[in-house]
């Protein structure tokens, strides 16, 4: 079916041009007439081009697109579009409380109300900020309208004292700092803002640059958008060639179903490693595709990704800040490194209206230093490994951050290579775990490992970046920086911490986690991917039918309908009615 309707018309013009029904047409119209438009323009053969405008004063991460705006709409104009700006709910990642992931799924469903509901023809998704991206992603997919992403870009970046400062990694290294008594109250604040000296989002590999390049990857975007610096000149001109492009996609009638694929999904699993990528990825990229009504499983980002070496030399995994990975190529040269290896399925759609295989021809690493090639890569076997046990049904260990320090402290005694036993410590969310985390009585030790519980999609609500916990002061203090830790919600992308995370199910529906407890002996097998606590199965059973499942406190009606909802973080925290919709715009019935 074709973006015009069978009248040769552009939906928009369902509204604003229906002589059938001029008592409508006329109301429609009228108010739209009222600002910048003239009949001219909303009655041509013109389509109007939505802009979901995610920056604010409140999502700080993504204001750059408020000055960007006026390059978008240039692009829009100038290949024959009308462009319409409006706003998306904001969701800023540290403001948001309780957690910026609450909100993703209502920003979601408010996109998907306004490209349903308002003459809009296609749509320029502004992205930054982590969960701006997959919302904006999951609501395209929904309604499938023409659509296109463009990213803010990440800020500068940033510097202290002759070191590179880099979004939220400077906030784990300081924390130990301050923990050690090596730093003070003050010099903690100014080192931390000094990763932050511009417009744009983290410039870190966490989990904005992650979710841009995840749009890169599927094709859901410009080649080379998604690694450009806010400030840079060049991010003005990728504004106006998107709202271009946006335009060209309408009348070419490419839509999200056109472009995405089960092997546009490969694609995104394989670069992700690549690039040392967010744990934050699999929920969200999860959610897309199950709005798309693409087949993918929590399983697939162990089987196509685990074994892909990571080539991006960027915090957390690296060392370099998010200038040097644009000026080196950004995704599209590792993109091309992968593909050189035969890593990229070539055949798979892209906004650009090219195949993969095309937009990628003559790119490569620009800079050795910052994106490494395939055979001589930063580290081998850069995926997620997927664990299963009496625990949780899935949870991810993001092994590309796993430092030999702590490999050979925890995983390499003779015989026993890559099984670690501990005994584990147990936190019921984070407000237990500052209150606890220094009592002597714990017996916190090198050979512990901590949980944390209850932070969950339906727990927190909305899943808490919780799980990358610092161990003790006096274990900091004596030099160790990282104990394992597993919990069922997340953590930041920017984290170097090699947690066990996305637990799912999580504890307040049932999970395994919920009948752990503190001393209990724990085993982690790498060769297996299993975590296990070692106790009896009678005494498992017993904890399992005395649990009484926890009183969960609402604070807003939002958070009890998302409660009611959502599901868990393996299945992408989504909302389970919502999957069922597939291309709204189009009105066709529900499947
Ligand atoms: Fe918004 Fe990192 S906090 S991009
Ligand atoms: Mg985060």
């Amino acid at each position: 079916m074709s973006t015009r309707r069978a009248n040769g018309k552009f939906r928009s013009q369902e509204w604003f041009d229906n002589p059938n029904n001029p008592g409508m047409t006329a109301l429609y119209i009228e108010r739209y007439l009222n600002q910048e438009y003239t009949r001219e323009e909303l009655q041509g053969d013109r389509p109007i081009i939505g802009i979901a405008q995610t920056g604010s004063d409140l999502t700080p991460c993504n204001k750059i697109h408020v000055f960007l705006m006026d390059r978008i709409k240039a692009g829009i104009r100038d290949a024959g579009g009308i462009p319409m700006e409006f706003p998306v709910h904001p969701i800023q990642e540290t403001g948001k409380r309780p957690t910026a992931a609450l909100d993703r799924n209502l920003a979601y469903l408010g996109l998907v109300e306004v490209l349903h509901g308002y003459p809009i023809d296609g749509v320029v998704l502004t992205t930054g900020c982590d969960k701006t991206t997959p919302a904006m992603l999951m609501g395209a997919v929904t309604v499938d309208l023409p659509a296109i992403t463009l990213n803010g870009g990440p800020m500068l970046d940033g510097w202290w004292n002759g070191s590179l400062a880099g979004s939220g990694s400077v906030v784990w290294e300081s924390r130990r700092l301050l923990a050690k008594g090596d730093i003070d109250y003050d010099e903690f604040m100014a080192r931390v803002c000094a990763s932050a000296p511009s417009l744009g989002h983290c410039n870190t590999m966490g989990t904005a640059s992650t979710m841009n390049a995840m749009a890169e990857a599927l094709g859901m975007c410009l080649p080379g958008n998604s690694a450009i610096p806010a400030p840079f000149r060049e991010r003005m001109a990728m504004a106006y060639q998107t709202g271009k492009r946006c335009v060209e996609m309408v009348f070419e009638d490419l839509k999200p179903s056109d472009i995405l694929s089960r092997k546009s999904f490969e694609n995104a699993i394989v670069v992700n490693s690549a690039i040392g990528g967010s744990t934050n990825a699999p929920p969200h990229l999860q959610a897309i595709a199950r709005h798309a009504g693409i087949k993918l499983d929590v399983s697939d980002w162990q089987e196509i990704g685990y074994d892909v070496p990571l080539l991006v030399n960027m915090q957390p995994a690296g060392e370099f800040l998010g200038e040097a990975f644009f000026r080196a190529g950004g995704v599209p040269a590792v993109m091309g490194e992968l593909n050189a290896a035969g890593r990229i399925h070539t055949d798979a759609m892209t906004a650009s209206g090219k195949h993969v295989g095309d937009t990628l021809k003559g790119w490569r690493s620009r800079d050795e230093r910052v994106i490494k090639t395939y055979l001589n890569p930063m580290r081998e076997k850069a995926g997620f490994m997927v664990l299963s046990g009496n625990l949780f049904d899935s949870a991810l260990m993001k092994t590309s951050v796993i430092s030999a320090e702590f490999r050979a402290r925890f995983l390499s005694a003779p015989g026993s290579e890559n099984i670690f036993r501990a005994k584990a410590i147990v936190f019921d969310g984070p407000d237990d775990y500052h209150q606890r985390i220094n009592d002597p009585e714990l017996q916190i030790d090198e050979k512990s490992i901590l949980f944390i519980r209850g932070v969950g999609c339906v727990g927190y609500p909305g899943s808490a970046e919780v799980v990358n916990m610092l161990p003790p002061d006096a274990l900091v203090q004596s030099g160790i920086d990282h104990l394992p830790t597993v919990g069922d919600g997340r953590q930041s992308g920017t984290s170097e911490s090699p947690s066990i995370l996305n637990a799912s199910p999580e504890s307040v529906v049932g999970g395994g986690l919920a009948f752990l407890k503190t001393g209990d002996p724990i085993e982690l097998d790498l060769n297996r991917c299993t975590l296990n606590a070692c106790v009896s199965k009678e005494d498992w059973e017993k904890r399992k039918a005395d649990w009484q499942p926890p009183e969960l406190r609402h604070q807003t009606p939002w958070q009890e309908l998302y409660r009611k909802h959502v599901g868990q973080l393996a299945n992408g925290g989504c909302l389970e009615f919502a999957t069922a919709y597939h291309r709204v715009a189009r009105d066709l019935p529900v499947d």
